[in-house]
């Protein structure tokens, strides 16, 4: 969850990893720091707090060197404040470290360094490696071998970047297991390391990604890679395809605002390159499954967190509709623990924004090791998720910056859609007369969202009535549940106001209890099958006083004699609807998180790409 950032090369170090860090901070963090070598001697400088804090401390007191790491810290052990911060020192000050990951028998070491002589100044379990690799590099032996030493010793899942005055021309840089990704960028003359490509996109969009046990040698002329026992491993290079002025706000005020306005684009962008609208037809052929493969698929499963779980829900519904597939959908956290039913006739679906959430991840080994085959829906290219699949469809939907997933939930549901119509087209359940229908109803949908996006000042002007409540429920049905609970989610991350998902025939099972006139609840009342019955949740919440914010199809006047407030959305087939629906819940999340003038891109204890347990 950490940022990581390293520059070796002719220019000054420091600008660059600030610069990167700045990139990351959308991860959000607590406190941030960075180690140069300035004149031969490693120059530490940390505070807790935001970037702004470290940069001014830069201001009060700069360093300058050719070579330097940094990091933005998401604390585990040890509250944050300037002395937990990373980087990390040994009791010399010739070893400098930061890290990634919870070093899980830090304790233990702790002791015998301690007992060794050697001195602790902050709580964290990383401040145990730094001394490590001081024992090992009194012992003999260079940089690298020390480091190689000191990750025997430690155990749990690492990234691991570490720097010595002893050998100021390079920085050793290691991944064990999934704690967040490692990426090396070759520059010319230079090199970069990050945790995340969007920290260095400005200056070299060629990558290469440390796979679990692997650790890179960088200087000025290259990178070298090795196993951790050693062997030498050659890597290929990607090819990053975002541009820098994707991941740059631009004109507007918040990265998730950005986002949000940018679905109509980013919905074309997933469908490009997929879609035969002519011939209608879909073209996923990447996957590798056969006819007599898709054929022989017996059940599937959904893995994923947070939103992406969302998303899945929506998938559920697609693929049983279109594939006739059963689907069970399970969070990453829950399916690695509870030894689930996979054979070789399962398909596990993972689907994650990051591709390096560490319980997905998780999931994703476990289905493995069951032997089922695994595909993915990711949008970062090359992350772990993408590398660890057998086939991988890329949402396709650009840079996601703020914490709150938008447009990679909709590229996502998108990607669903897609993947069902595959299937099903495998299986022989869709004729091409019907497909034809099916690819027709995706060319018309960026230009509903876009349609949507237009109404951007309705739901402030309903942000401005309801920012105060401290409650919200949200109601829908059939695929469109999982909206309502998408809805709920995004509001009480950004916004802190506690909102609850349902599915609005279990309201009378617990909920209504909740409602009076003080609850807004948000009905998803679109013109579908279930139509009538949400009309009729409608007519119990206002029976009991509760406030109705009804999400309606365009033309749909009656409702609005049931309601307190309508929004419309435009008409669009029932499997795609939910793509349409969620876009005015974003927005009113967001209106409603400015209002009460929250952080919206960086919401309090939340991080984008979570690499913890
Ligand atoms: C974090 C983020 C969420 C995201 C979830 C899953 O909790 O704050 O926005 O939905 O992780 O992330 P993934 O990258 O796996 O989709």
């Amino acid at each position: 969850m950490c940022g990581i950032v390293g520059y070796v090369g002719p220019r000054e170090a420091t600008p660059i990893i600030v610069e990167g860090l700045k990139r990351l901070e959308y991860r959000g963090y607590d406190s941030a720091g960075l180690a140069v070598i300035q004149d031969g001697r490693i120059e530490v400088r940390r505070d807790v707090g935001k970037l702004a804090n470290l940069e001014r401390m830069l201001v009060e007191s700069p360093v300058g060197g050719n070579i330097g790491i940094g990091h933005t810290r998401w604390a585990t052990h040890g509250a944050p404040c300037p002395r937990n911060a990373h980087p990390h020192v040994d009791c010399r000050g010739e070893v400098v470290v930061i890290h990634n990951g919870i070093v899980e028998n830090f304790l233990s070491l702790r002791q015998e360094l301690a007992a060794e002589g050697h001195r602790f100044t902050s709580e964290t379990d990383t401040e145990t490696i730094p001394h490590l690799v001081e024992k090992y590099l009194a012992e003999g032996g260079d940089l690298e071998g020390a480091v190689r030493r000191a990750l025997g010793r430690i155990k749990g899942a690492h990234a691991v970047v570490v720097m010595s005055s002893r050998e100021p021309d390079r920085i050793v840089a290691a991944r064990l297991g999934n704690a967040g990704g490692v990426v090396v960028g070759l520059g010319e003359g230079e090199m970069f390391l990050a945790s995340d490509v969007l920290a260095i996109l400005e200056y070299t969009r060629r990558v290469i990604f440390l796979e679990d046990g692997q650790m890179a040698v960088i200087t000025q002329e290259g990178a070298r890679f090795t196993t951790l026992d050693g062997q030498r491993v050659a890597k290929e290079a990607y090819a990053v395809p975002w541009d820098p002025i994707s991941a740059a706000k631009g004109a507007y005020k918040h990265f998730m605002q950005k986002e949000i306005y940018e679905q109509a684009r980013s919905i074309t962008d997933t469908i490009r390159g997929r879609v035969d609208f002519e011939a209608g037809q879909v073209c996923l052929d990447g996957l590798g499954i056969s006819p007599e493969g898709a054929q022989a698929i017996e059940r599937m499963f959904i893995v994923a967190c947070g939103t992406s779980a969302y998303s899945a829900l929506v998938g559920k519904f697609m693929i049983e509709s279109l594939a006739r597939i059963p689907v069970e959908v399970d969070y990453g956290s829950e399916f690695r623990y509870r030894d689930p039913l996979i054979n070789e006739r399962t398909l596990v679906l993972a689907l994650t924004q990051s591709g390096e959430t560490v319980d997905t991840l998780a999931a994703m080994e476990e289905a493995r090791s069951k032997g089922a085959r695994l595909l993915s829906i990711v949008n970062v290219i090359g992350s772990q998720a993408a590398r660890m699949s057998d086939g991988v469809i890329y949402m396709q939907a650009g840079p996601e910056i703020g914490v709150a997933s938008t447009k990679a939930f909709t590229a996502s549901l998108v990607d669903q859609y897609l993947l069902a119509l595959h299937l099903g087209k495998l299986r022989g359940l869709i004729d091409s007369a019907r497909m034809k229908e099916l690819v027709e109803h995706l060319a018309e949908l960026p230009n509903l969202v876009g349609r949507v996006l237009g109404n951007g000042n309705d739901y402030d002007a309903l942000a401005a009535k309801y920012f105060k409540r401290e409650n919200f429920l949200y109601l829908g049905r059939g695929i469109n549940y999982p909206i309502a609970l998408e809805g709920a989610l995004k509001l009480k991350e950004i916004s802190y106001i506690h909102a609850e998902g349902y599915p609005a025939g279990e309201m009378k099972h617990g909920p209504i209890a909740l409602i009076d006139e003080r609850m807004p609840v948000v009905a998803i009342a679109v013109r579908d099958s279930v139509y009538e019955k949400m009309v009729s949740q409608i007519e119990q919440v206002k029976a009991r006083g509760g406030i109705v914010i009804a999400l309606a199809t365009e033309g749909d006047e009656a409702i609005a004699g049931k309601a307190d407030h309508v929004i419309h959305v435009p008409p669009t087939s029932p499997l795609l609807s939910p793509v349409v629906n969620v876009v005015p819940l974003q927005l009113l999340a967001y209106f409603i998180a400015v209002r009460r003038g929250c952080d919206v891109d960086q919401p309090r204890n939340l991080a984008k790409s979570v690499t913890v347990e």
